[in-house]
């Protein structure tokens, strides 16, 4: 049987993150808003950053037999007006480990996390509008649908519309 572990990232996950993060952006490159052609040639220095950002985001990993196989992050806003949402980015878990509860481990992850960061009054993401299983999971995790962006994204020429998402953090 497979062990899972989902923990907060650290440095010396970098090279596993910025692997996964290129497969998820070749295999379903209209669920992400960036590109395989814009990441590839990321360093593990950016890398970093993004597992230790400079406000009080984090990433969080997947682990299938310590394999890294999933992966979610979850920031802050930067504005000053707009330093009360957080935003989910980069979900993901690797398509042979799919189906087994990763992924809702990811979230409930996340979410614990942005509960954690001062001020935060909800959590905001965008998904494109045919991706049933991951607007599914959102759902499930008592996220609304509040706005849809019609042609919000433009991949290899093709049109795809997403729902906008958010769940209420604010007076738990
Ligand atoms: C969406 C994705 C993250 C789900 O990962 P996963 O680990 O398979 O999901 P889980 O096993 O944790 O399932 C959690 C919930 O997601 C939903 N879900 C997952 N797969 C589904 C499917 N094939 N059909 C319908 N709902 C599905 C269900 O609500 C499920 O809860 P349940 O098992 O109680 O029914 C994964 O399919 C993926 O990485 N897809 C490609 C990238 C992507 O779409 N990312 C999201 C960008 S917004």
């Amino acid at each position: 049987m497979t062990s899972v572990l989902v923990r907060r990232l650290i440095a010396s996950d970098a090279a596993s993150l910025r692997q996964l993060r290129l497969d998820a952006l070749v295999e379903t490159p209209e669920s992400f808003g960036s590109s395989y052609e814009e990441e590839h040639t990321l360093t593990l220095e950016d890398i970093h950053a993004w597992i230790s950002p400079a406000n009080d985001g984090a990433m969080f990993g997947a682990f299938a037999d310590g394999v890294l196989a999933g992966m979610v992050g979850v920031g802050r806003q930067r504005m000053l007006k707009m330093r009360h949402k957080a935003h989910i980015w980069s979900m993901y878990v690797a398509p042979a480990q799919r189906g087994r509860g990763l992924a809702r481990l990811l979230m409930q992850a996340a979410i614990a996390h942005a509960r954690t960061m001062r001020g935060i009054r909800q959590v905001q993401l965008s998904v494109t509008a045919n991706n049933a299983p991951a607007a599914a999971l959102y759902a499930s995790l008592g996220f609304d649908v509040y706005g849809n962006e019609p042609e919000a994204l433009c991949v290899n020429g093709k049109l795809y519309d997403e729902a906008l998402m958010s769940l209420p953090l604010a007076g738990e």
